[in-house]
Formats: structure tokens, C-alpha cells, sequence
């Protein structure tokens, strides 16, 4: 039985603005969800949540009429409840203030909720969309959009436009193995798996670009930092080296994490983020090329050499004693795509960088310099069999007045997961896309 469509809305108090201001000289109304509910008969101890907090509500036999007592005993956690009644203070509820309820209001009842205290993975993945009611969950949400918002801000300070490129495309920017195919009526498309094609198209017009797209990868290994389905904020920048690209990482990075420093105190706090590290996070941050990387690999008993690309367990173990985000320059050509400049001062590497969190928590950026030089490019893709015709677009871009720029991608559930400190990258997201999950 719902009688949610006969109930009056009128405004209510938010739980979280009480809880800061208590309201105590007269009677105040919450809405939101029974979160806990205990009685002892006479008297019901029910917890409730909305969107900002939780606040305990005492009902009690003959301060409000009998159905509303008998609606009040029936209610089950997720019950949908609108409460009247006046603030008091006790130590013993959380946030130090309880509310006496003069009024009841049942107006969504729950069938048992699925979510009891103990629960598997695979369950509350089966059960994700009542999952994201969850303290940690809303916690999170909260957090990512703030990080959000913090890029959003400082990119439109900075003078960037953000732009909309498209999802369906006919080139592989990342290369084929993590390509989507799909049919796109009598041709072959695939889903994006980075903007950046587009975005360098787009800096002959507006210069400094950005876009929030969702970005796929048909990655088939399970990590706990891979989802075939990511946001992605990628950023690019005419007139630019790969030196000012590192620069605008991370005067944005430190943006992003200051918003949450400021906005966000509760929530990293269930979480059990430490505030104070992330005020840290400010420019500069460390770089390192990646041949000083490969030594202090070597150093930790790591079987590894010049040429291959650094794994989850490369990354971690150079960054787990760090409290800054390392820049990794320098790459070899080999292990990076086709669109990176060669680095004159060491052609044996390209003008990139892999911004990397600490803590162990690996990279969260890879950007570059691009390759101007159309000959260049053209023999990579070719030495990487990509067909051209595809590319004749992107190779326009060299012959009608080329400039030097840069740009790079920002994973934001990477971002999230250090943030939040997130055993895996599936918490960062509501409804988490991985090779063995797409429901619900
Ligand atoms: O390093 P990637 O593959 O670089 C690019 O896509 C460039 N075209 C970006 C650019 O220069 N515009 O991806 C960029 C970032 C990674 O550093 C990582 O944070 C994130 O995207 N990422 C993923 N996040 C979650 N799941 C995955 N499968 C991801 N693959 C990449
Ligand atoms: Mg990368």
C-alpha cells in the first residue's frame, strides 16, 4: 500500500541544517526514510534519514493520534515518513539532538529490505539501486561532485570552454583491443573511448577546451581500477608543451581536491579519509621521469626494463609511501600511443606524463604533448596497422595551420577512489559497468 500520491507536500526541514541550527522554540518536520527502527511497545525509537544526515525520532503512545502510533509500529526500514514534532537535546542520539514526534505521517510503506548489515558483494552489486542509499554510498555521490564541480570552477575560471564532442566515432584513439564495436546501421561504429580526437579538432577554434564524457573500454580483466564504462575529463590546449600541460594538471587536481577539502568535511570523514592529507594536495607535485622509475623498481626487486609499460603493482609500489601525486614523464615511444610527441632531447621517448595518486593508488591522468609532424604520424599509424582513411579528418588538422598543443584525460572514479579511499573503482560509481556486470 502507497499512499504516496494523496500526501500534501509542503516544505520540510533538511535533517543535516537541524542537527547545525538546532530549531528548539518550536515544531519542526523532517521527511526521508526509517533507517533504524527499535520499539518497546509504548514507545518507538525510529532513526531517520534524508538526503543530509540522520536524526533519531522518538514516538511515544498518546502524544499524537492512535492510527498515526499504529502506523509508526507497522513502518519497516525504508519506510517513506513525513515527522512532526519538537527538537530536544540528548547526548545519546547521534548528532546529539532527538525529535519527539507529535505527528506520523506514513506515507510510503517497505516491503523487508533486501540490505541487512552483513552482506556479500555479489548481493549488493544484485541490489545496487537500493545500495546507493547507503551512508557510504550518498557519501561518495557527494564527494565525486564536488570534485565535479571544483574542475568545472576552476576550468571556467582559467579561461577553457567546455565543449560536447561525440560518443559514437569511427577511430580508435586507445588503440583496438579495448574498442566497443557496434553496428551503426549498414556501417561499423564504436562507443568513445576518449574525446581527445575531437578536442584537438576543437582547440583551432576555441583554443582551451574541456569535456566530461563518458569514455568505454572493453577492458576483460578484473582490477579493481578498470570499468568498461568511466567519466572521463579530458582537457586540451593549444600553444601549450607537455611541461604547462603538467602545470594545468595539477593547479586542476589540487582545485578539484580543495572543493572537497571545503565542501565535504562529513562525508570524508565516514569515509575515513583524513582531511589534512588531502590539504596537502597542492602544487607542485613530484615528477619523475620514467627511466628514474624503472631504477627505483629494479631497487625493490621489481624483474623489470626500459620498454615496458609500469602495471597496478609498478605504480603502487612507487607510490605508496608518497602523500603527493607523481608526475611519470618520458615513456618509451613503444609502450604509448600514436598521437605522442617524440622527445627531441631523448627520441627514445615521448613528451609525456602519467600523473599518479599516492597512497599506492596509481595513475589517475595520462596526457601528452601530440605529434605535429604529419609525416610522423602518419608512419606510427602506419607501423601500428591503423587504416588512414579514417584518420584523413585528424591528419587535417596538421595540414590547415597546425600548432603546437597539449591535453590529457582525467579518470574521475580514479580520482574518487584515492579521494574516498575506495578498496575498488565499482564504490566510485552508482551503477558500476564491469566485464562481468551490467545490471541493474
Ligand atoms: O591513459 P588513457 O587511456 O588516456 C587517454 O585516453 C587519452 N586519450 C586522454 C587524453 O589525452 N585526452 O586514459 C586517461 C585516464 C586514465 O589515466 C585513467 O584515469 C582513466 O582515464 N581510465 C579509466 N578509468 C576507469 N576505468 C578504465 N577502464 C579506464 N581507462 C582509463
Ligand atoms: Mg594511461
Amino acid at each position: 500500500m502507497d499512499k504516496g500520491s494523496t500526501v500534501d507536500i509542503m516544505p520540510a526541514e533538511h535533517i543535516n541544517d537541524l542537527l547545525k541550527t538546532p530549531v528548539l522554540d518550536r515544531d519542526v518536520e523532517v521527511r526521508g526514510w526509517v533507517y533504524r527502527t527499535r520499539s518497546s511497545g509504548k514507545i518507538i525509537f525510529d532513526v531517520i534519514r534524508d538526503a543530509t544526515g540522520i536524526i533519531q525520532v522518538t514516538i511515544k503512545k498518546g502524544n499524537l493520534p492512535d492510527t498515526e502510533f499504529e502506523d509508526a509500529l507497522r513502518s519497516q526500514i525504508e519506510s517513506s515518513v513525513i515527522i512532526k514534532g519538537r527538537m530536544f537535546q540528548d547526548t545519546r542520539a547521534p548528532g546529539g539532538y532527538e525529535i519527539r514526534a507529535s505527528s506520523f505521517t506514513l506515507v510510503g510503506t517497505s516491503a523487508p529490505f533486501p540490505i541487512t548489515e552483513y552482506q556479500s558483494e555479489e548481493l549488493l552489486l544484485d541490489n545496487r539501486h537500493l545500495w546507493i542509499r547507503s551512508r557510504e554510498q550518498q557519501a561518495v555521490m557527494k564527494v565525486k561532485a564536488s570534485l565535479i564541480k571544483g574542475a568545472r570552477d576552476w576550468l571556467d575560471d582559467n579561461g577553457f570552454t567546455e565543449v560536447t564532442p561525440p560518443i559514437f566515432t569511427q577511430n580508435a584513439c586507445e588503440g583496438g583491443v579495448t574498442l566497443f564495436k557496434l553496428k551503426y546501421f549498414d556501417r561499423e561504429a564504436y562507443l568513445s573511448q576518449s574525446a581527445q580526437m575531437y578536442l584537438e579538432a576543437m582547440i583551432f577554434s576555441l583554443e582551451k577546451v574541456y569535456a566530461m564524457t563518458p569514455s568505454f573500454r572493453a577492458e576483460k580483466s578484473r582490477t579493481t581500477r578498470h570499468l568498461t564504462e568511466f567519466w572521463h575529463l579530458e582537457l586540451e590546449e593549444a600553444w601549450v608543451d607537455n611541461k604547462g600541460n603538467m602545470e594545468i594538471q595539477e593547479n586542476l587536481v589540487s582545485a578539484m581536491v580543495q572543493k572537497v577539502v571545503r565542501e565535504r568535511k562529513d562525508e570524508l570523514q565516514l569515509l575515513g579519509r583524513n582531511v589534512d592529507d588531502l590539504k596537502e594536495i597542492v602544487p607542485p607535485f613530484k615528477r619523475v621521469t620514467y627511466a628514474e622509475m624503472i631504477d627505483r623498481l629494479k631497487n625493490k626487486q621489481f624483474e623489470i626494463d626500459f620498454g615496458c609499460d609500469l602495471g597496478a603493482p609498478e605504480e603502487r609500489a612507487v607510490t605508496e609511501e608518497e602523500k603527493l601525486p607523481t608526475f611519470v614523464t618520458n615513456f618509451p615511444k613503444e609502450c604509448k600511443a600514436f598521437y605522442m610527441k617524440e622527445d627531441p632531447e631523448d627520441p627514445r621517448t615521448v613528451k609525456c606524463a602519467d600523473l599518479l595518486a599516492p597512497e599506492g593508488y596509481g595513475e589517475i591522468i595520462g596526457g601528452s604533448e601530440r605529434e605535429t609532424d604529419m609525416d610522423v604520424l602518419v608512419a606510427k599509424l602506419q607501423r601500428q596497422d591503423i587504416p588512414i582513411e579514417a584518420y584523413q579528418w585528424y591528419l587535417d588538422l596538421r595540414r590547415f595551420g597546425s600548432v603546437p598543443h597539449s591535453g590529457f584525460g582525467l579518470g574521475v572514479e580514479r580520482v574518487v577512489r584515492w579521494v574516498c579511499k575506495l578498496e575498488h573503482i565499482r564504490d566510485a560509481v552508482p551503477f558500476p559497468r564491469t566485464v562481468s556486470r551490467a545490471y541493474p
